[in-house]
């Protein structure tokens, strides 16, 4: 029954932390799959996801608690008898119980999980995975409506992936590092948090090169000789992107401590662009925002493009700058979903198919709206910021699932944000 509060707000002052990125802490979990003993995880954000992947990581054979005495630690000990089954109610609630399947193939030569959940979005294939492990010896059975695949031998392949995925370079990569000989693995996704996947993986014992280019070549070690290590989970530069979008529309001088400016460059420039003064700084990354943003046009493109998952917090910056902004979605068509609560609060935006218009207005409104997902949900919290009067915002268990106290982090800044339950206020 929680919702999320907000109040026209500004300007922002003062600096914020940015916590382990969501879209890699849960795939580094999924590698204490390969080593027996007891991994440990650093910068974990305190998210729901992370508990909803322990919980499958529990069933599957990994013990996964806190840390008593650092709460951004998580342990994860490897009991030296994991399972290749996971639960179905689990493996529906969130996307990246797909990465299951690379790290179960190649520890146990099989895998049993139902279609994994996640963000709607509209369809979201999996026919790039299924491809690369099948080239790779994998025999894939979906004939159930669950995803079963086998391979008592999974051996090296030159895949080519059509189109640079994230989750089919991470689900090849993870199946690689146990195979017969070499993968090579090209137009492969470059995003940092691949990166850290293949880092971790490197640090355990398994042989990467490439690392961080689109060009991926692993070499398969023994089974059994992968150790387990501590690792820092990268920044999560959408969580970042938040941050420095609250101060964008509600004005202010913010430092957000941990952003990595070199993992952001294009989002960086193009909120330059729209007339921000963002600089790097020892650490961190430095927003001034003062008078009104400029309207650009933006198009999310695979990384280093424009990040998909930054474009709700870039339409609703578009929705308070002067002029008018083409926004266009390469990646997922159904991700415009969110306009229709940004226009309760008197955003001005049309969509057609995968673009959308954004005439920019002086003022939204608050109203009550619903979080559809973990990013656009997150960019009605900073709508609200420039709304005036008072923006309600339910769903926000969808929040919850990406967000490290995002309600805390704001007031810290100076929002007038809070989070109150309905039932009881
Ligand atoms: N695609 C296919 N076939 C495939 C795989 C992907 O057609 O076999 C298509 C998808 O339908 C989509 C595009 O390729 O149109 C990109 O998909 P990708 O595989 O790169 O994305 P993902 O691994 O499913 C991750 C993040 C998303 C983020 C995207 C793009 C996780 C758990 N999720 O998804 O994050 O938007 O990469 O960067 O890592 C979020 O955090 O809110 C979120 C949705």
């Amino acid at each position: 029954m929680d919702r999320i509060v907000v109040h026209r707000s500004g300007p922002l002052a003062g600096e914020v932390d940015v916590p382990g990125a969501k879209n890699s802490v849960l795939k580094l979990m999924v590698a204490s799959l390969y080593a027996e003993g007891t991994h440990e995880l650093t910068n974990v954000p305190a998210i729901s996801d992370v508990d909803t992947m322990g919980s499958l990581l529990g069933a599957l054979g990994v013990d996964v608690s806190h840390d008593l005495h650092r709460a951004d630690v998580l342990l994860l000990t490897n009991r030296g008898d994991v399972k290749s089954i996971a639960p179905s109610e689990l493996v529906e609630t969130i996307r990246a119980s797909i990465n299951l399947l690379g790290p179960l193939l190649a520890c146990k030569g099989h895998v049993r999980l139902d279609m994994p959940g996640g963000d709607d979005f509209g369809t979201r294939p999996i026919d790039m995975h299924i491809a690369g492990l099948t080239a790779m010896g994998a025999e894939f059975d979906l004939s159930h409506g669950n995803i079963e695949a086998r391979a008592d031998n999974l051996h090296g392949a030159h895949i080519t992936l059509d189109f640079p995925s994230v989750g089919a370079t991470e689900n090849i990569l993870t199946a690689a590092v146990h195979a017969n000989g070499e993968t090579i693995i090209e137009n492969a996704a470059r995003e940092p948090e691949v990166a850290d996947l293949c880092d971790l993986l490197v640090e355990m014992g398994a042989q990467i090169s490439g690392i961080g280019s689109s060009t991926l070549t692993i070499v398969g070690v023994e089974r059994g000789s992968l150790k387990p290590v501590q690792h820092a989970v990268v920044p999560d530069r959408i969580q970042a992107a938040t941050y420095l979008a609250a101060t964008a529309v509600a004005g202010g001088d913010v430092i957000v401590r941990g952003a990595r400016a070199h993992d952001m460059q294009v989002l960086l420039s193009r909120m330059n662009d729209m007339g921000l003064d963002i600089t790097a700084v020892p650490g961190g990354v430095r927003i001034v925002s003062e008078g009104r943003m400029r309207a650009v046009d933006i198009q999310t493109l695979p990384y280093p493009g424009l990040a998909t998952d930054y474009k709700p917090l870039l339409v609703t910056m578009l929705a308070v700058a002067e002029g008018s902004g083409i926004v266009t979605e390469n990646l997922y068509p159904g991700r415009f979903r969110y306009v229709e609560e940004l226009s309760k609060l008197g955003a001005d935006i049309r969509t057609d198919g995968h673009h959308a218009i954004v005439r920019g207005v002086e003022r939204l409104r608050g109203a009550a709206v619903v979080a559809p997902d973990i990013r656009a949900g997150a960019a009605l919290v900073v709508a609200g910021l420039a709304a005036e009067g008072r923006t309600v915002i339910s769903g926000i268990e969808h929040i919850d699932r990406g967000y490290d106290n995002l309600v805390g982090r704001l007031v810290a800044l100076g929002a007038v944000v809070e989070r109150v339950d309905m039932a009881v206020s």
